[in-house]
């Protein structure tokens, strides 16, 4: 133990961060085994980067944004012209599926804290009438898909350390939701060490580092780390379909997109809905400097966001959904190139074995988490799409316990979709004098995934005025 000890003290103090083992002697021998572990696996290389950044760090912002305009976009159909091109697109992508060539990753390593939910995020109970959780939602999706072309469609779930076991174990439980478990691949994202406001290692406790995911961006570092573009390689996959698990009602690979994506040679793509209103906390897909953007809400300035185009919409009047393709080639290019994605610092408070009193003169905020988004990809891409859609089929995040966007939302958006379809085939379920739904409904993917599927299924005799629940039974 000792010489490892002496070891690793020799690292830290080339980094700079020989005080994160400061407390070595007062500490157990499994506290200090433990503590070794950690320092272990911390990525020396992104250490040495932070080595050469001016401390205390100030967070950088999006800098100057004058010239910051919106990225163009392929608009909804609104004539026959554009219907025909939305259906060519799409019979394009049902050949992409029906090849095998399309993956789906979902990036599933947020907790459900926030919701007071405790556990991954992805098994958060919103099905309006059974509770179903959104993982058993997105795979059922997919089974769906894999009955209708024929072919596999893998899933790579990217979790975090917090929720790895607990997914995995979850997922077996559950007997894979019907999925082949070998098309199912979930890995860990990376934790980056947290630093107090000099650059130095924070402690959570005498014997262990503060910790964090390294964001959802972290994707394109573990896909490199566990070899998955080869395995996507191997599995002759030529388009990834990215999403994020806290949204209920993703289109997983819609087939006018990846159509259109592909048509189009597109390395990444975006799906965007119209803007519910100036200020929905979504990201704006744009140019500065001759590349695309992504600025988030919290960066548009309100000049931005308020201001009008010719026709008198909002200029920024798309927000990117988190919903993503990346052709195979352009991952293999970014990781070839060892490209990484910069990395977002965000100030936070958290609990630290330190002396907090020093925090607490600049309103606690005692330390620096680094993260990665996703979409500063985009920057890297030579060829982008950007595709808008209609939210109500497809964008209901879970991100507050209550209110806008929360699970009592994405379960009025789920039924509201499922009462389109059953009016679509002629049945009206129960609404108030309002207009709202009177009635819970659910209809499980692998019963129908559109109104024409439905239509070609109904029971008949549906009660109208109770909940709703159509789901597929063993042997139909
Ligand atoms: C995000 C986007 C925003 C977009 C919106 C759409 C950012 C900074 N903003 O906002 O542009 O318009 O979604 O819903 O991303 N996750 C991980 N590991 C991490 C962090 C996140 O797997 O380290 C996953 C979470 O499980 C979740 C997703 O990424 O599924 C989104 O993360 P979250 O932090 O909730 O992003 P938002 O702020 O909601």
């Amino acid at each position: 133990m000792n010489e490892r000890y002496l070891r690793m003290m020799g690292k830290l103090a080339a980094l700079g961060q020989e005080r994160a083992l400061r407390f070595w002697p007062e500490l157990d021998e499994n506290s200090r085994r433990r503590l070794l572990d950690q320092l272990d696996h911390l990525d020396e290389e992104f250490l040495a980067a932070q080595r050469q950044r001016k401390w205390p760090l100030v967070a950088a912002g999006a800098g100057n944004l004058d010239g910051f305009t919106p990225q163009p976009y392929i608009p909804l159909p609104a004539s026959r012209e554009e219907e025909e091109r939305w259906d060519r697109a799409r019979r394009d992508g049902e050949k992409l599926l029906a090849q095998g060539a399309v993956a789906v990753l979902v990036v599933a390593g947020g907790q459900g804290t926030r919701l007071g939910y405790p556990g991954a995020k992805g098994k958060y109970p919103v099905g309006p009438v059974t509770g179903r959780s959104l993982f058993q939602y997105h795979i059922e999706k997919m089974v769906a898909l894999e009955r209708k072309f024929g072919r596999p469609l893998p899933l790579y779930v990217m979790t975090s350390p917090a929720n790895h076991q607990e997914t995995i174990g979850f997922f077996k439980e559950n007997n894979w939701f019907g999925k082949d478990p070998r098309t199912i691949i979930c890995f860990p994202q990376r934790m980056l060490p947290v630093f107090d406001n000099c650059g130095q290692l924070l402690l959570e406790t005498r014997a262990s580092l503060s910790l964090s995911p390294d964001g959802h961006g972290g994707v394109l570092y573990a896909l490199r780390k566990h070899q998955l573009l080869e395995d996507m390689r191997r599995r002759g996959i030529r388009h990834l379909f990215y999403f994020q698990v806290d949204n209920v009602l993703v289109r997983i690979a819609d087939p006018a997109y990846l159509g259109f994506h592909d048509q189009m040679a597109a390395e990444m793509s975006a799906r965007t809905v119209r803007k519910r209103d100036p200020w929905e906390k979504l990201g704006h897909i744009g140019r500065l400097d001759g590349a695309c953007k992504v600025i988030e809400y919290t960066e548009l300035p309100e000049e931005k966001k308020t201001a009008r185009n010719e026709e008198g919409g909002l200029l920024f009047g798309q927000g990117s959904i988190a919903i993503h393709l990346f052709s195979l080639d352009f991952l293999e290019r970014l990781a070839r190139q060892k490209i990484e994605l910069p990395y977002h610092i965000a100030r936070k408070k958290v609990a630290s074995v330190e002396d907090q009193r020093a925090a607490a003169a600049d309103g606690g905020l005692n330390a620096v988490k680094f993260e990665q988004f996703i979409f500063d990809a985009f920057s890297f891409a030579n060829r982008i799409l950007v595709l808008e859609t209609d939210r109500r089929f497809e964008f209901s995040p879970i991100k507050n316990r209550e209110g806008e966007d929360s699970p009592a939302t994405a379960r009025r958006d789920l039924s509201e979709m499922f009462a389109g379809w059953l009016e679509a085939c002629g049945i009206s379920p129960r609404r108030h004098a309002d207009g709202t739904l009177a009635v819970p409904i659910e209809i499980s993917p692998l019963y129908a995934m559109s109104a024409d599927e439905l239509q070609a299924k109904l029971p008949p005799g549906l009660d109208t005025e109770r909940e709703i629940l159509l789901e597929e039974h063993a042997g139909a």
